[in-house]
């Protein structure tokens, strides 16, 4: 493939995996940003999403786009469609991050975003993963601090996914017209409650951590609290029913036949993470 790669949300949880991995196989990339310094040797280009200006200079040169919704958006319709649009009149080839299983109800919006894909006509790969490990080391690491990960989670299980394995599945849909027009949900290799989690994060960082279960509307207290605004937060609260109801529980053997090998245990993660997790 002779043209450049431009990934969006180059700086983002698995964006910057993403350029690093594409970079190793010997790639030009093109690192979408708003304005962030670029990641390792990529050139840095102008992009926001919601500005449809800066579409044409970035898809300079491009010949397959890696698009996701970054964390914070409530509308991924209006979000994504504008620049799947752009990509796709050009011929570039989309490979899409969206969530695991919203292929299970074409209202979803993630799955709206899959369908209009598929209709430009572009060649595309959907990659579907399950709840990242790295949430962890993010969005639940003030709780871990305390020693407790407290989540409506119930006693529902989850396929940890570690998103160095997400990054690798997408250089390979990127890098390989093996698996156009496929979709591919992608999961760690086993299905965990929050509890087992917490043990093996315990383990990991030598410091007890509980999980506790809340309800929903403790969690959002808890999120508004810490400045999260109130709809988003109402927002992740109504993904942890679909968590409740085992649709994260679910384990395929995707990433291994994306990548040729199995994806990362959850101890991996938690050892390589070590330090972050006990920052
Ligand atoms: N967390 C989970 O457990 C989970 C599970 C399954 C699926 N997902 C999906 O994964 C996605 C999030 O992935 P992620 O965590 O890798 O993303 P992320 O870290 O939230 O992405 C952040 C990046 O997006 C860029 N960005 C933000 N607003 C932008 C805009 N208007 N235009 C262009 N770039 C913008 C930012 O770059 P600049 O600041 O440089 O512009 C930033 O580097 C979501 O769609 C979520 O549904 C998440």
């Amino acid at each position: 493939m002779a043209g450049k790669v431009l990934v969006l949300g180059s700086g983002g949880t698995v964006g910057s995996k993403l350029v690093r991995a594409l970079l190793e196989k010997g790639e030009r990339v093109k690192a979408g940003t708003r304005g962030a310094a670029p990641a390792e040797d990529a050139e840095a280009v102008a992009l926001d999403y919601q500005d449809c200006s800066t579409y044409g200079h970035a898809l300079e040169g491009v010949d397959r786009i890696f698009v996701m919704a970054p964390g914070g958006y409530l509308d991924p319709v209006a979000l994504l469609t504008p620049v799947i649009r752009a990509a796709a009149a050009r011929g570039i080839k989309n490979v899409l991050m969206t969530v695991l299983g919203v292929d299970a109800d074409d209202d979803q919006p993630y799955r709206q975003v899959e369908l209009f894909l598929e209709k430009t006509g572009a060649q595309f790969v959907i990659l579907r993963p399950s709840t990242f490990a790295d949430n962890f080391h993010s969005h639940w690491l003030e709780g871990i601090r305390h020693g407790v990960i407290a989540l409506p989670a119930a006693d529902s299980k989850t396929s940890f996914i570690d998103t160095r394995d997400i990054a690798e599945c997408a250089a390979a849909a990127l890098t390989s017209d093996a698996y156009n027009g496929g979709a591919f949900n992608l999961t760690g290799p086993e299905a965990l409650s929050y509890a087992q989690a917490a043990t093996i994060l315990s383990r990991a960082i030598g410091k007890p951590i509980a999980y506790e279960p809340v309800d929903a509307e403790t969690f959002i207290g808890m999120l508004t609290a810490a400045g999260v605004p109130d709809a988003y937060a109402q927002y992740v609260a109504g993904t942890f029913r679909s968590v409740r109801e085992g649709r994260f529980a679910q384990v395929t053997g995707d990433v291994e036949r994306l990548t040729g090998r199995p994806p990362r245990r959850l101890d991996t993660y938690a050892e390589d993470n070590a330090a972050a997790l006990a920052a």
